[in-house]
């Protein structure tokens, strides 16, 4: 079975918690916590310090996506903050030797690492990294804003990612434009978590969204 982790980047911020706690009655498995600077992408979102609070109010698991130029600056932060698993984009990062300075910072203080890769950015650039990840984010949209469509070229990339797993351990998560039907393509090509924020929190029935994606 799929983990399906809303997205709060399309939450209601005037009403965060009582969205939370929907999504948690609704049975998402964790919340997807979109940090954009932006700088990195074109939009600002939200930082370390709502995440603090949402920590405080959701005993769900704390996926964070930076989106963001500088991840080693805030990644402190973040940890302090409460994230379970930190994803940092991997053309965000200036050197071999700094990605695998995080990853190991971040494995150093108890927390999953993930890489994403934007969607003009091929498996290869992140394959020598694949063994020390616990998860790799595949992005069927553009960084920046919830609602696009999905971008079919996330497909092959989850079927080339299940390929090499072997014996690594990393878990293949595709955010963006993921509904009932993308979502279904991204399962069956061997998807083991997906990221949905529209398609959730602008839902009549969150209930029937979330259930239709697992
Ligand atoms: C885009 C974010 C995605 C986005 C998903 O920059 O990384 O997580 O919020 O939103 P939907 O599911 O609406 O495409
Ligand atoms: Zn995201």
């Amino acid at each position: 079975m799929v983990k399906v982790a809303p997205s709060v980047l399309s939450a209601n911020f005037a009403e965060l918690k009582k969205d939370l706690d929907s999504i948690q009655k609704y049975g998402a498995d964790w919340i997807h916590y979109d940090v954009m600077d932006g700088h990195f992408g074109p939009n600002i979102s939200f930082g370390y310090s709502i995440l603090k609070d949402v920590s405080k109010v959701t005993n769900l698991f704390l996926d964070v996506h930076l989106m963001i130029s500088d991840p080693k600056k805030y990644v402190d932060e973040f940890i302090k903050a409460g994230a379970d698993l930190i994803t940092f984009h991997i053309e965000a990062m200036e050197s071999e030797e700094k990605t695998r300075e995080l990853i190991e910072y971040i494995h150093q203080h108890n927390k999953h690492v993930g890489i994403s890769i934007k969607p003009a950015t091929p498996v290869s650039a992140i394959e020598k990294y694949l063994n020390d990840l616990d998860l790799v984010l595949v992005m069927s949209v553009e960084p920046g804003f919830g609602g696009q469509s999905f971008q079919d070229m996330a497909i092959a990339k989850i079927k080339e990612l299940k390929d090499k797993r072997q014996d690594a351990h990393y878990l293949i998560e595709v955010d963006g434009g993921i509904n009932a039907q993308t979502g279904k393509l991204c399962k069956d090509a061997g998807a083991d978590v997906l990221v949905a924020g529209s398609y959730v929190f602008n839902a009549d029935n969150r209930q029937a969204a979330i259930d239709s994606l697992k």
